[in-house]
């Protein structure tokens, strides 16, 4: 009989770590463009590395749908598994979505994006000027909030796995933790 599996493919974990890292750099960005007035270079970079996310998104979740995930823990209570299973479903949701809102946001307001300098990102055709940008760009905002509550509780969630339930849900996300028994 075939071992259950008890870590994820290594382009499961590439993909896991490179996506948080981005998305954390995604926030550095925005901080850095506001410290510096009148200079959009952390805002270009943002939007690049922003759209570099959606296409790894959509390429996880491509390769989530091929190697489905671990199961959790069977001790875990059925409510946890729940917030747990929804918490991946809205990151993956987020991921998709704040990309294409600030897409649809610069192609409104009919703003270049030059992706890492190399090419013209093609724009969307959405019309209604700086307001429907200003709209989207509200969108963005809120989303931006819930994707920290969502980092928030994901962060929490995996830490009690492993300090207080000291079971091996880390371990399978960063494999250099010792294995538990
Ligand atoms: C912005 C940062 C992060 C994002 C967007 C993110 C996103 C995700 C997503 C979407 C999954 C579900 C994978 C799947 O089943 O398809 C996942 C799993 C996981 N993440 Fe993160 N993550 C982030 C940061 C972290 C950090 C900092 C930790 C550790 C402290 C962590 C620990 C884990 C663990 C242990 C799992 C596996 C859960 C399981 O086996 O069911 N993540 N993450
Ligand atoms: C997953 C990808 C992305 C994440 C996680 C993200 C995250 C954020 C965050 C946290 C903010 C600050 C919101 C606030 O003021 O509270 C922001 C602002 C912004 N984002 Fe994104 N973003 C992403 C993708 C994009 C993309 C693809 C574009 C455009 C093509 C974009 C354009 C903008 C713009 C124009 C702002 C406002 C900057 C300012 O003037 O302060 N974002 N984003």
């Amino acid at each position: 009989m075939a071992e259950p599996r008890n870590r994820y493919s290594t382009v499961s974990l590439v993909l896991h770590w490179l996506i948080a890292a981005l998305v954390i750099t995604q926030v550095a960005l925005i901080a850095g463009h506001e410290a510096v007035e009148g200079d959009r270079t952390f805002l270009n970079l943002h939007k690049s590395v922003g759209l570099g996310i959606l296409i790894l998104t959509l390429g996880r979740l491509g390769w989530r749908i091929a190697n489905p995930a671990l199961p959790l823990p069977e001790d875990m209570p059925r409510w946890q598994k729940l917030v747990a299973r929804a918490t991946h479903l809205l990151f993956y949701l987020l991921l998709i979505a704040m990309p294409l809102v600030g897409w649809a946001a610069s192609s409104a307001a009919g703003r270049d994006i030059v992706w890492f300098g190399l090419f013209n990102w093609p724009l969307l055709p959405i019309g209604g000027g700086r307001e429907m940008a200003g709209s989207l760009m509200d969108l963005h905002e809120a989303a931006a909030k819930a994707l920290y509550v969502l980092i928030a509780l994901h962060v929490a969630g995996a830490l009690k796995h492993h300090f207080m339930d000291r079971d091996n849900v880390l371990h399978r996300m960063i494999p250099w933790i010792p294995r538990r028994p």
